[in-house]
């Protein structure tokens, strides 16, 4: 019997595989093409507390081996996702975890509170929006603005709660002990790593926002690095992800030190990409003998 269960912090999965937010919908735009049944838990699009449009198209760029994206957090706004999208996933045998933006520390609390009392079983922060009252300089990327974004929402959070860290900095390890000091449950990285590509015939930026936020393969070494670094230096679960396509490539992030993984941008390509992740970890640990998951995350011995 392999053992795929993994316990983040009161966030119990069945496997360790997690679809990515904003890359699954509220998981029915998916449901038709893969069975959510299979897959651990779904990070839902990133809420707002009030409904968004998101930014003007063109909002993707395809790069070499990946994508560029500036979305501009479309959403129905935290009310209507409670209304309307946790029933649906209820009835699906997956763990739903919130995802959650704003333009100040204030709407992510009061998004906290709101989600608090609904049926869901986990926040995670998505903390590189830029806030507003400090010179729209984005809460992640630096120690003072990660401190206080946790710690405040912590104050109204009664779930377990993710906080996802930005790879634009400096030094990741010490956002992460940041977050972890303030009260995170667990960490989750990274997010994307900002980028632009420019229409050489028109000489303007391809994207209608200029720059956007670079995902998929390309990625995958330095989130591979980043969650490295980060599980050395917190006692609290990681949550990996950037590039991950299938089993193999979670694998590298398990041995890296992650507990669990997110599916991110290869939903696009396979939507069956979070169910074949999570069995590609099965047989990687039939193949290698390992039983329990936990014998396999942080194993890896550097040369
Ligand atoms: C189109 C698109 C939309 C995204 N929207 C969100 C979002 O709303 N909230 C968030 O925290 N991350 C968002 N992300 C980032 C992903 O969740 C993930 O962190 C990143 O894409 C790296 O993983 P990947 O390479 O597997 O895609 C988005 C990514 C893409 C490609």
């Amino acid at each position: 019997m392999i053992d795929l269960s993994v316990d983040i912090k009161g966030l119990k999965l069945k496997n360790p595989v997690i679809a990515a937010s904003g890359t699954f919908g509220f998981g029915r735009e998916f449901k038709e093409y893969t069975n959510l049944d299979m897959i651990g838990g779904i990070s839902v699009k990133g809420l707002t507390l009030e409904e968004r449009q998101g930014n003007k198209p063109p909002r993707i760029a395809e790069t070499p081996a990946g994508i560029l994206n500036s979305v501009g957090l479309q959403n129905p706004g935290v009310k209507a996702f409670v209304k309307n999208e946790i029933p649906f996933l209820r009835k699906h045998d997956t763990k739903i975890i919130a995802n959650i933006a704003g333009n100040t520390i204030e709407d992510y609390c009061k998004m906290a509170e709101i989600l608090s009392d609904s049926d869901i079983d986990g926040i995670e922060l998505n903390v590189s929006c830029p806030n507003v009252k400090k010179g729209c300089v984005a809460f992640g990327n630096t120690v003072a603005g990660i401190s206080d974004i946790t710690k405040k929402v912590r104050s109204f959070c009664k779930k377990p709660l993710i906080v996802k860290l930005t790879p634009n900095v400096t030094d990741i390890k010490e956002v992460a002990m940041a977050a972890e000091s303030e009260g995170a449950d667990a960490i989750s990285l990274i997010n994307t790593i900002l980028g632009m590509a420019i229409d050489i015939h028109r000489r303007k930026p391809i994207l209608a926002n200029n720059m956007g936020g670079l995902s998929g393969p390309a990625v995958k070494p330095v989130a591979v690095r980043m969650v490295y670094e980060v599980s050395k230096s917190v006692s609290i679960p990681v949550i990996g992800m950037g590039g991950i396509s299938n089993g193999d490539d979670a694998i590298e992030f398990m041995l890296a030190g992650a507990s669990a993984v997110m599916v991110g941008t290869a939903n696009f390509i396979n939507p069956s990409a979070c169910v074949d992740t999570a069995e590609g970890i099965k047989n990687y640990m039939k193949m290698h003998g390992f039983n329990n998951v936990y014998d396999l995350i942080g194993s890896l011995e550097l040369n």
